[in-house]
């Protein structure tokens, strides 16, 4: 048993192939960020034509570092991301399954790319780690921020998101307003370095008795500081920032676990690459004796392998969806017929 994987929801091109266990046979990705990079954010209609430009080469790639290039049968279901994403890019990964699914004889396995994320948290070089439930999950990305309850696979319930910019975007738009490079979250992050978190005073935005979030009045704030202090340096204004944003995931994601009674946190998206969270949630939840997992780094950014995973926890050793059939009834006109 094997499972292709392909992702395209945002500014990455990726595919992966699973076994039947959720070991990674392949992973590959292709990121658009030098095309990007310019804008210091995604062009939808940029993404999309780049998707449509390697998304063949992607799943050949993968097929073949899988060893499967040859095969007749080279994977038993293709899973792809279903949303949420952007539009035009979501369909290029649709299509791509569609297509690759009939030719194949295989099923298609449609996947939340919110669920691949948490998922994503059991990937690792060898057999997966299985999460133990219930657990609440922190999923922060560039697209979201969300707080998970998890009572096992399939069984989750949403507790509150983002109302406005998500937390990964936020780091973006900062390092856009100091002139950092794009993607935010690694720029800012290593400026921080050098920074005094307390050399400049943020907001937390905790939005006390929501398990929501709002991360664009810190934005603000960042963008009101730099208007008014010149004499800021880059650096303090990084460490105050991601201060600010670690301080405000960890107290949330601590009060719903703490509020819901479990006794594990799992972290997956894009930010839980930032080494100020793992910290800091690692050590309030041992504070509280809780266990957390962050998703290994190399699976933090979106991939195809986190798409192949949830659909094998989606099938759960149960038989495979019929295949995709070509509708016999679908009547195609030939055009070099036509009059
Ligand atoms: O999960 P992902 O690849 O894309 C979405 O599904 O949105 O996450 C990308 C986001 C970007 O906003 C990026 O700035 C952020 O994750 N990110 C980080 C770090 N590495 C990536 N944010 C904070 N610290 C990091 N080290
Ligand atoms: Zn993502």
């Amino acid at each position: 048993m094997r499972v292709l994987g392909i992702e395209t929801t945002c500014d990455e091109t990726a595919a992966a192939l699973l076994d039947g266990r959720g070991r990674v046979l392949s992973n590959v990705v292709h990121s658009q960020i030098p095309l990007h990079r310019k804008y210091k954010g995604v062009v939808p209609e940029l993404a999309s034509r780049a998707h449509c430009a390697k998304i063949a080469d992607v799943v050949a790639e993968a097929m073949s570092r899988a060893g499967v290039s040859g095969l007749k049968k080279p994977f038993d279901a293709v899973a792809y991301a279903n949303g949420p994403g952007l539009p035009g890019a979501l369909l290029v990964g649709r299509t791509a399954a569609g297509v690759i699914a009939r030719l194949y004889g295989v099923p298609e396995v449609p996947v939340n790319h919110l669920e691949g994320h948490l998922l994503s948290c059991e990937l690792s070089d060898g057999a997966p780690r299985p999460l133990k439930f219930p657990l609440l999950a922190l999923i922060a990305s560039g697209g979201h921020t969300e707080l998970w309850l998890v009572k096992g696979y399939g069984r989750y319930r949403a507790l509150g998101r983002t109302r406005d910019d998500a937390a990964g975007e936020a780091f973006d738009k900062v390092a856009k307003l100091l002139g950092l490079d794009y993607p935010g979250g690694p720029a800012v992050e290593k400026c921080a370095r050098d920074g005094a978190a307390q050399a400049v005073a943020f907001p937390r935005p905790l939005l006390p008795g929501t398990d929501e979030f709002s991360f664009s009045g810190l934005k603000t704030a960042v963008s009101y500081k730099l208007q008014g202090g010149k004499h800021l340096r880059k650096e303090d204004v990084c460490a105050a920032f991601q201060a600010a944003v670690v301080e405000t995931l960890v107290s949330k994601t601590m009060d719903a676990a703490v509020r819901h009674k479990v006794r594990q946190i799992a972290v997956g998206g894009g930010v839980a690459a930032n080494t100020a969270l793992r910290q800091a949630l690692e050590a309030a939840a041992a504070g509280r004796g809780m266990g957390v997992r962050f998703v290994e780094r190399k699976f933090c950014t979106d991939n195809g392998a986190m798409l192949a995973l949830a659909a094998l926890r989606k099938l759960g050793g149960k038989a495979l969806p019929r295949p995709a059939r070509v509708n016999p009834e679908l009547k195609i006109r030939s055009w070099a017929g036509a009059a």
